[in-house]
């Protein structure tokens, strides 16, 4: 695999499925649900997300989706919204972020709405854009970050087969203004071809 000069070029699925899951880009008019799930979910969300730090207004959350089809296309940032295949619920959020087209690598990010919490969605979310990351975007490498508290998040990391690579520090500050701790979880290509069970020959 090489560098990837021109991204906008690239063939990216902006649409697939998992199991119970429908994982797409955004697009005008999903507005409302990702702003209802994320007004749903806001004490869950606030210590973790730094963009949760207030009660959305409707527009906001119909710019933003707007704003993420737009950064789509241009490749700056691939977020992905799930929905819930048997009836069209709006799960949560995730995507392929922080991208370095270069090598490639990108970072997976994601939440779920509270009601939804502790039935593997995010997990199952996570395993298929990994897939698409290595397989369809040609990923070196892709990382999951998390503060060291948030043990929900690195629950997922590993259930999805991510190995812990580093503890960062003191390198930013939580919400409430403390200095806070980030693990990185990372996979290569190579890692994920083994945790598929393919055999490398070399
Ligand atoms: C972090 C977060 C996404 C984790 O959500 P989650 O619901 O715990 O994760 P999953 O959807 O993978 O569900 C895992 C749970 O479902 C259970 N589960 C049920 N069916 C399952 C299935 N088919 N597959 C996997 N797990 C399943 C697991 O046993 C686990 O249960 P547990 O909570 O008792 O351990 C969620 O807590 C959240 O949105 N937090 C706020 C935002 C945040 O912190 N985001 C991450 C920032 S780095």
């Amino acid at each position: 695999m090489v560098a990837i000069k021109n991204p906008m070029l690239l063939e990216i699925p902006d649409s697939f499925q998992s199991e119970r899951l429908i994982i797409r880009a955004p697009r005008a008019g999903d507005g409302a649900a990702v702003n209802e799930a994320v007004r749903e979910s806001l004490d869950n969300l606030r210590p973790w997300m730094p963009w949760a730090d207030h009660e959305p207004e409707l527009e906001e959350s119909e710019e933003s989706v707007r704003r993420g089809a737009a950064r789509w296309i241009l490749r700056e940032d691939l977020w992905l919204l799930l929905f819930r295949k048997s009836d069209g619920l709006y799960v949560g959020g995730s995507g392929l972020h922080r991208m370095d087209w270069s090598v490639p690598s990108f970072e997976i990010g994601y939440w779920v709405r509270k009601s939804l919490e502790g039935q593997g969605y995010v997990t199952e979310a996570v395993k298929a854009i990994t897939d698409i990351a290595f397989m369809a975007v040609s990923a070196e490498r892709v990382e999951i970050r998390c503060d060291t508290r948030n043990e929900r998040s690195a629950a997922v990391a590993k259930r999805a087969g991510y190995m812990l690579e580093a503890t960062l520090h003191h390198d930013g500050r939580d919400p409430n203004g403390d200095l806070r701790d980030t693990y990185i979880f990372g996979m290569t290509q190579r890692q994920y071809l083994i945790h598929k069970g393919v055999e490398i020959t070399e």
